[in-house]
């Protein structure tokens, strides 16, 4: 599963094609609207996408056959065989345009497994569009996000990146206009990862029990606040229709998101799925405090400042 990365490789001595070098970022949801069940397993989402300042990075290189290896989060936990997202997207790319799957891939990885900040999804984008460059297949980013449709809700956002529109299962995307403002958070990682059709499946037990909040409304005040500068507006309208799901099935995250607000951060929600916490800070130097004082009150396994909207996987 591990074989040994090999960074001068010959086919780069001769001058050939590659590395090609991917980084792609973390997604938090500013708004996640979860509607009914559908007949195909999935929910109608309403979303609003924000891409943040964690880094995946992923080199690939000429090979003869296609082959993962990794190092960084996560590392001797997540499989690196035909189940990883990474070696589905090299094979769904390489079927659409009808190429052969030859790559050697390497990822590092900062976003933490299955944490509610889509680094798996993340990763697959950024294996379409290394793949892509490495192969030249010359895809759109359109046509790239078309493949990535089918390999996970959120993969077609990490195409694109930036603040965007959700709806569907999360796979239709479309930008928001915004100001060119950038908003700083603070991550609250936890140990250990939350399953994501487990949280759906709780939130579906919540809502049938009667258990469940009020289901969020429409987007309209979160995009009205992304148009202005103001952190402290902003706060009042982020929302997560499975943080009741996350916090039921991992209650001490109710502990971390008091201390994030004891430590002054604007408001804090629980990112996707969970377990992991984002907190918006007023600027750059409240989320470094607000950092540290999570990580002393020992409420997560390490608190790290991001800042977004930035761009999706990009060569480079
Ligand atoms: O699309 P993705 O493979 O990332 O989804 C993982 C799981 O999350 C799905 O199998 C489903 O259980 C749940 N999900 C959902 N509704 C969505 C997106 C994901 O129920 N819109």
């Amino acid at each position: 599963m591990t074989e040994a990365w090999r960074p001068d490789d010959e086919d780069e001595r001769r001058g050939a094609i590659g590395p090609v070098k991917v980084r792609v970022p973390a997604k938090v949801n500013l708004h996640l609207g979860v509607g009914p069940l559908r007949r195909d397993g999935y929910h109608e989402l309403n979303t609003v996408y924000h891409a943040i300042s964690i880094y995946d990075e992923l080199t690939a290189r000429r090979g003869d056959t296609l082959a993962l290896t990794m190092e960084g989060e996560g590392t001797g936990e997540l499989a690196l065989d035909d189940s990883n997202l990474v070696i589905r997207a090299a094979h769904a790319l390489a079927g659409y345009a009808g190429v052969l799957p030859h790559a050697r891939l390497h990822l590092r990885k900062q976003i933490p497994l299955a944490g509610g900040l889509a680094g798996g999804s993340a990763d697959a984008a950024a294996a379409l569009v290394a793949c892509d460059a490495l192969w030249g297949t010359g895809l759109s980013r359109d046509e790239l996000a078309g493949i990535a449709a089918d390999l996970g809700s959120d993969v077609p956002f990490l195409i694109y990146g930036g603040t965007a529109l959700g709806t569907g299962r999360g796979e239709a995307v479309s930008p928001v206009l915004a100001r060119a403002t950038s908003w700083h958070w603070v991550v609250a990682i936890a140990d250990g990862g939350l399953s994501t059709p487990a949280a759906y499946r709780e939130l579906d037990r919540l809502r049938d029990s009667g258990a469940a909040g009020a289901p969020l409304g429409s987007t309209d005040a979160l995009l009205g606040a992304l148009r202005q500068r103001d952190p402290r507006v902003l706060a009042g309208t982020l929302g997560n229709d499975l943080q009741d799901a996350a916090l039921a099935m991992r209650p001490a995250l109710a502990d971390t998101l008091k201390a994030g607000e004891a430590a002054g951060a604007l408001t804090g929600i629980v990112s996707g799925s969970g377990p992991t916490c984002v907190f918006l800070a007023a600027d750059a130097a409240d989320a470094e405090r607000i950092a540290a004082e999570l990580t002393s009150a020992g409420v997560c396994r390490e608190a790290r400042v991001a800042h977004g909207p930035v761009v999706g996987a990009r060569v480079g």
